[in-house]
């Protein structure tokens, strides 16, 4: 851990890593931001030679986020949002999009890497209607403990929670499905549950060999990312309702009701996979 202060447009913060890739500010450099360093960017330069549709994934994941953001505060009613892992701060964060549709939108966003929990703060200063909370979300009992997560919860206002591209970062699977499914039970009826996920379909395809090529190349920086098959990603709802599409790649994705949007290249192999979910 290097112990010394980070000065990126003006922010310093102190305990960031810079020498080793972390996630959330490869990502960042996927997307075009500007949040990273050249450990990340070395690492992202090795990925792209792998996967060069990795910016692709990264942008398709945003506008998957901004559809469900967007749906679940005007067509859905939503006006509580929890972000879990929620990376960066990007051109438009849940926040913004949420408080588009209804300024009354408030969003707790949740993450454990010092430099998101930094820039998050300074970000949200300006937003009275926005928390943001650095905890680690592998432990449940915890974040559901913080005063301002169980106070929304407790409230019983449908809430929705949000994980994109945070649940594969979790190595065990049973692991990640008992983590998913305690977050499940603790919301409000009514609420809505939407996830990302990396998949690894399984099926002798492209995207199998290059999930195995990928996994080889990262192993060493991202030691617990696990890509996961649709039937593994889909059970991360537990018994929550699953609304159309269903889990399915995000160029397939649409609002239930409405149709697929994304103008997605064809030559994309898609090895991203989100639904959404409403409980009872
Ligand atoms: C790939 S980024 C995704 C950011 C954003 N959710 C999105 O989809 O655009 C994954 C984020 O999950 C966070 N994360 C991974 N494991 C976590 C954990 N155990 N607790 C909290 N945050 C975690 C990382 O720090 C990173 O910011």
């Amino acid at each position: 851990m290097t112990d010394q202060p980070m000065n990126n447009g003006g922010l310093v913060a102190f305990g960031i890593d810079t020498t080793r890739p972390s996630v959330a500010r490869v990502y960042d450099y996927a997307l075009g931001g500007k949040d990273n360093y050249e450990s990340d960017r070395e690492l992202y330069r090795q990925i792209m030679k792998i996967a060069p549709e990795t910016p692709e994934w990264a942008k398709a994941n945003r506008r998957w986020l901004n559809t469900v953001i967007t749906w679940l505060a005007e067509e859905a009613g939503v006006r509580r949002f929890i972000d879990a892992g929620s990376g960066l701060p990007t051109a438009e964060n849940t926040h913004q999009i949420a408080q588009k549709v209804n300024a009354d939108a408030s969003v707790i966003y949740i993450d454990n890497d010092p430099s998101v929990v930094a820039h998050g703060r300074a970000l949200l200063l300006d937003n009275d209607r926005t928390q943001f909370t650095a905890a680690d979300l592998t432990k449940p009992e915890e974040v559901l403990a913080d005063p301002s997560i169980r106070d929304l919860l407790a409230a019983g206002e449908p809430v929705a929670l949000v994980m994109a591209l945070m649940l594969h970062h979790i190595a065990d699977y049973e692991q990640t499905l008992d983590i998913a499914r305690k977050y499940a039970a603790a919301l409000p009826p009514g609420s809505y549950l939407a996830i990302t996920h990396a998949c690894n379909p399984g099926d002798g395809g492209p995207v199998d060999v290059l999930v195995a090529e990928l996994l080889e190349n990262v192993k060493d920086a991202f030691p617990t990312l696990a890509f996961r098959s649709v039937e593994q990603i889909s059970s991360l709802f537990g018994d929550l309702e699953i609304l159309e599409p269903g889990v399915v790649p995000l160029s397939e994705w649409h609002v239930p009701g409405g149709r697929v949007e994304d103008e997605h290249p064809t030559d994309i192999r898609d090895a991203i996979f989100g639904g959404v979910a409403r409980k009872a």
